[in-house]
């Protein structure tokens, strides 16, 4: 990020954005995609929600290696009118929900270390583009995403991006789906970790809690390891509805409400899973 946060770094545009210059990518870098994406595509299927493997399906990003955004965006133009578009890094608040309430999903265009293959802190263009994109085929998916962009504008005018910040973690990124077949992940950050894949349906530890708007923007986040509460939503169509409203009356009473302790169980929490918290305390 630049000095004041917000001027772009030199070689990018006012938005922040740059070209991805997929030309530029080396063999090794194509070869970390398609190592991540074959261990991945692997263990999703029966884990991943169906919205997101029909993304997978329709945008063919097994292709050769990290995937060319221009010919990622025909395909989305198609389907929902989302686009991606590089950015250098993490963008200002502002910057980011701005391409967000206009249909564009500002990605990363490098790519981790092949030593880096479970953890970077950075978002890169294996988590930005294979762990969002395929959601935003979907056309409910698409809405909630543009939404959320123009509430985050909105937030930001009032000073409550803290609250909504965590809307977003546990749902676009943290997220998991009820289904006949079982729970199933929606959320970005879980689908592009082989680990957390896995943690996040099967592991004793961490509380599954059905989703409920204001209880979770009342909860705080880890960004350093895997959560210790994931969220339930019946189905997508519900994550849209429950957000629709304006959020001001709500920023109201999270002002005054307080924070939950993050892996505590609330009265009036609906239960999938009362975990253990094994991992948290392990690692205490
Ligand atoms: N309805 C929210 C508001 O009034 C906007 C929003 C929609 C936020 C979807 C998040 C997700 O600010
Ligand atoms: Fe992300």
């Amino acid at each position: 990020m630049s000095a004041d946060g917000f001027t772009p770094p030199p070689g990018a545009r006012s938005d922040w954005t740059i070209d991805q210059d997929w030309a530029a990518y080396t063999r090794a870098e194509h070869q970390v995609w398609m190592t991540l994406y074959e261990r991945q595509s692997r263990l999703l299927p029966g884990r991943a929600c169906d919205a997101f493997l029909h993304g997978l399906d329709a945008l063919d990003l097994h292709r050769g290696g990290i995937p060319d955004f221009a010919r990622i965006n025909e395909e989305m133009n198609l389907l929902t009118g989302w686009s991606v578009v590089a950015v250098p890094g993490l963008v200002p608040d502002e910057v980011f929900f701005d391409h967000l309430a206009n249909r564009r999903f500002p990605a990363g265009r490098f790519i981790r270390k092949p030593e880096q293959l479970d953890y970077l802190q950075e978002p890169d263009v294996f988590h930005d583009v294979f762990g969002h994109v395929p959601m935003l085929t979907d056309p409910i998916f698409a809405d909630y995403m543009q939404a959320y962009g123009e509430g985050g504008l909105r937030a930001l005018d009032r000073g409550q991006l803290h609250n909504l910040a965590r809307l977003y973690w546990y749902t676009v990124e943290f997220g998991l789906l009820e289904t006949p077949q079982g729970l199933r992940i929606y959320g970005a950050g879980i689908v592009s970790s082989h680990a957390e894949s896995i943690f996040a349906l099967d592991d004793p530890s961490p509380n599954r809690l059905g989703f409920d708007l204001e209880r979770v923007m009342r909860t705080p986040y880890r960004i350093d390891d895997f959560q210790q509460v994931y969220f339930v939503i019946p189905s997508l169509q519900a994550l849209l509805d429950a957000t629709l409203q304006d959020f001001g009356a709500l920023y109201g009473r999270l002002a005054r409400s307080g924070d939950i302790p993050i892996a505590a169980i609330e009265p009036g929490d609906q239960v999938f899973t009362q975990g253990t918290q094994a991992y948290a305390a392990a690692k205490a």
